[in-house]
């Protein structure tokens, strides 16, 4: 187990950030480390495999591959599946399941594929032991994962269990939660981590993942550490040294060294990014609040960086003073509840104070949520940098800003880019131009 060959498939965009991240969570250039189209190889051992399982917040999930070799088809499938030592990884009592992806393969159907898989799996144990083990689709100890090309299988056995974004923390969400691991790679693009003491703010939080993240980040909390993970089911797994790396990392947790906002329109959505920030162990790291984002004012007096996945469609429109006149004037009378927050901070109450009614009756004149954020964050947030995760390529020009980067992401299937405004005083269209896309 001191030299497995793992694959850590990654959002499309993400692999130079979580190839960085592999060598921050191992330490110095870990052997064969190699970012590649979705995910990052590497070799390690046993130990470190679970280190990446607990500390990665990129990665989708850690595999170790098994074995690979040609095939033309279903049979080879089957022969080289029915090869793998997989008495070795788990036990004929242990139920498990087939997952499978392909690229360019020829196979009429990737559902009959897995199936000889499975079966392959299954007789090997007959073989051995005179049982088959069951099969689980919902809940399986073991997960094996077949990765086919044009004529190629690759086999692993999956060390995560349930995907990693999934951290434990985050039952209560609305309608279109940001994934924890989009969050996280939205903060490695940012190198918010390196820029020491700069305060973060989300103005559009729902339930609060991007804060969350960061606030973990900051207190050095592993985000691995409120779930469980598919290695405690495979059979070279040690409770004792498992043990032992989870309370090195206990260990390596800190008290807050930065400050961190959130607010949302929607109250409700508050009350879930509170109750998730609790259960993440940083509910004193972070000061949620309601709040319509065209009207909340700047969180602290220092300028520091604003991060946000915006409202982006019909779903999921702009509520608040944008919403005003369709329909969505209850959130008005949410929004105005923003002095909350002046009360809990009170040195900050000039930083926070909302805008006043008439202000606030003349933002509702339009119902462009995109450029009035723009022209709020250009009065009110200078000196801030914004970043913005959205779908909308045209989005600067919306919202007449020059971005001065953009950053490819995905978000599942959805192409986005993650755009950096510089906000500048005085200036109405950001300073630099805008770089090669990163
Ligand atoms: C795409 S979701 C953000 C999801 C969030 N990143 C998460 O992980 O749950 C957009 C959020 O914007 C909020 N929202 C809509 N209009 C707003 C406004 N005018 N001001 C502040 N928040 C607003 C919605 O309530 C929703 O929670």
């Amino acid at each position: 187990m001191n030299s497995l060959t793992l694959f850590c498939p990654c959002a499309a965009g993400v692999e130079s950030y979580l190839a960085q991240e592999c060598r921050a969570i191992l330490g110095g250039e870990p052997t064969a480390l190699a970012a590649q189209r979705g995910g990052v190889s590497l070799q390690a051992s046993w130990s470190e495999m679970m280190q990446l399982n607990l500390r990665t917040r990129l990665a989708q999930r850690v595999l170790i591959q098994v074995k690979s070799g040609f095939y033309r088809g279903e049979e080879d499938l089957y022969t080289l599946a029915k090869s793998v030592p997989w008495e070795m990884w788990f036990k004929h009592e242990q139920t498990f399941k087939v997952e499978i992806t392909a690229q360019y393969s020829p196979l009429k159907s990737l559902n009959f594929a897995a199936l000889k898989v499975k079966d392959a799996v299954a007789d090997r144990f007959r073989d051995l032991k005179g049982v088959r083990p069951s099969v689980d689709v919902k809940w399986p100890h073991v997960r094996i994962y077949v990765h086919l090309t044009q004529d190629q299988m690759l086999l692993s056995v999956d060390t995560s269990g349930e995907p990693l974004f999934k951290r434990g923390w985050r039952l209560d969400k609305g309608e279109a939660p940001l994934k924890e691991t989009l969050a996280a790679a939205m903060l490695a693009a940012s190198g918010w981590e390196a820029q020491s003491g700069l305060a973060l703010y989300d103005p559009c939080c729902g339930s609060g993942t991007i804060a969350i993240e960061a606030a973990q980040i900051d207190c050095h909390i592993a985000p691995g550490m409120f779930r469980q993970f598919g290695f405690e089911n495979l059979l070279p797994f040690q409770a004792s040294s498992w043990q032992t790396i989870k309370n090195r990392a206990r260990q390596e947790e800190r008290a807050p060294t930065r400050a961190i906002y959130g607010s949302d329109v929607s109250h409700r959505m508050v009350d879930f990014a509170q109750q998730n920030a609790v259960r993440a162990g940083v509910a004193h790291a972070i000061e949620f609040r309601g709040g319509d984002a065209l009207v909340r004012m700047p969180p602290c007096e220092t300028a520091g960086m604003l991060m946000v996945n915006p409202p982006y469609d019909e779903r999921m429109s702009a509520l608040g003073v944008a919403g005003a006149g369709k329909g969505l004037g209850r959130e008005r009378a949410q929004m105005n509840s923003a002095a909350a927050w002046a009360h809990k901070s009170p040195s900050r109450e000039h930083a926070h104070a909302p805008v006043s009614a008439s202000e606030s009756e003349n933002v509702s004149a339009s119902s462009d949520f995109f450029s009035l954020l723009a022209s709020h964050w250009k009065k009110n947030f200078s000196g801030w940098q914004a970043w913005v995760l959205t779908p909308n390529l045209k989005l600067p020009g919306q919202m007449r800003l020059k971005e001065s980067r953009r950053v490819p992401l995905w978000n599942g299937p959805i192409e986005c880019r993650l755009f950096k405004f510089d906000m500048v005083k005085g200036s109405h269209t950001g300073v630099k131009k805008a770089g090669p896309e990163a």
